[in-house]
């Protein structure tokens, strides 16, 4: 199955991720994902989040992990009813890993306080969090300070200039990461059988 067929049919029932066309497999998308997980060099002192969580192929990855590695809290924000309840599947046969699920959009995020967050992730979600300043400002509020927030993107392969991706062009998005009071680098990470860009902010 492909990312566009996963999410084109109705795995986004809120709306947000329809007419994704993206070319890249299901499995590459898993292959991202876990190397994000990886790069991201989770410790057991991290409050982890991350946004727009899909089935939770992270977390399987963060399972695999020694316990050292395990944050002590991890917060998964997932805005479709689709997708949390099969992530609630999933997490079921993960029971090494504490997780939360919150299903409200992240443009509010109540249960963080101001500062908690060491690390944020989110995976293919960044085109879609319009108006991305708003977002921004919520991210930064929880972030710890020198904490990281970390997308992975597909720049180059998903539409553009549609209703539902509202972020597709890499300095629009570094560009307001900075306004927000992020630190911003960029690096094209190569996974098997494809790549993808890493934007990382460091809040300041
Ligand atoms: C393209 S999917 C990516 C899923 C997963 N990260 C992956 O790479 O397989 C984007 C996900 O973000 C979620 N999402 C989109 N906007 C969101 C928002 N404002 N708050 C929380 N989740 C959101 C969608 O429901 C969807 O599961």
């Amino acid at each position: 199955m492909d990312l566009g067929e996963s999410i084109g049919s109705n795995a986004c029932p809120d709306g947000r991720c329809k007419r994704m066309a993206c070319n890249a497999d299901h499995e590459n998308e898993c292959s991202s994902t876990r190397e994000a997980i990886r790069r991201l060099e989770l410790n057991q002192n991290d409050t982890f989040v991350e946004l727009g969580t899909g089935h939770g192929e992270s977390l399987r990855r963060i399972a695999e992990m020694d316990s050292v590695s395990i944050p002590k809290r991890i917060v998964c924000v997932e805005i479709s009813t689709q997708f949390r309840n099969e992530l609630q599947k999933n997490i079921a046969e993960l029971p090494k890993i504490p997780v939360e699920i919150h299903g409200e959009d992240c443009i509010k995020m109540p249960y963080l306080s101001d500062g908690a967050v060491t690390k944020l992730f989110g995976m293919n979600l960044i085109y879609f969090l319009n108006p991305l300043p708003e977002y921004l400002k919520e991210i930064k509020r929880v972030m710890k300070q020198n904490g990281s927030v970390v997308f992975g993107c597909k720049l180059g392969v998903i539409p553009s200039n549609t209703e539902d991706f509202a972020n597709v062009d890499q300095k629009d998005i570094t560009d307001a990461m900075e306004d927000a009071g992020f630190d911003v680098t960029t690096e094209k990470v190569e996974i098997y059988g494809g790549n993808y860009l890493e934007i990382k902010g460091t809040k300041r």
